[in-house]
């Protein structure tokens, strides 16, 4: 009796490990305006679609206007990838929810700071709820 709440727990711990994926990095190196990543570098607006392939991404939708919170510094030959979130008011559910999307989909139209810092990017980068 007196171990339910730790078998309880367990069993939730175990739920959480087997939903949450730990993917594969995008990059090993990124660029953010603060060491915690929360400041918006800038505004862009999505010139196409782009379809999320995995949970690392975020979807956009041509015409959105997406903050942008982190450049990744790509390895040689790889895509360059930014993170972000979508601002919309008509697709209110996507507010607030970051992710990576290919940096030739989008349209830098503001900048707010040209100060980066640059960091490793950690396995939490890139994990997935
Ligand atoms: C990007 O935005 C700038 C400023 O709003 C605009 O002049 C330019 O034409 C845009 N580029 C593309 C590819 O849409």
């Amino acid at each position: 009796m007196t171990y339910a709440p730790v078998i309880l727990l367990i069993v939730g711990l175990l739920h959480w490990t087997t939903r949450a994926t730990m993917m594969d990095k995008l990059a090993d190196n990124k660029r953010c305006g603060d060491p915690e990543c929360s400041y918006v570098l800038s505004m862009a607006t999505a010139l196409d679609d782009f379809i999320a392939p995995d949970c690392r991404f975020i979807n956009l939708r041509r015409g959105q206007m997406v903050y942008v919170y982190s450049k990744l510094v790509p390895s040689e030959g790889a895509g360059v990838f930014w993170s972000g979130s979508v601002y919309s008011e008509r697709y209110v559910d996507q507010m607030g929810i970051i992710g990576y999307f290919p940096a030739v989909v989008v349209n830098e139209t503001q900048k707010f700071t040209e100060d980066t810092v640059a960091m490793q990017t950690t396995d939490m980068d890139f994990y997935c709820h």
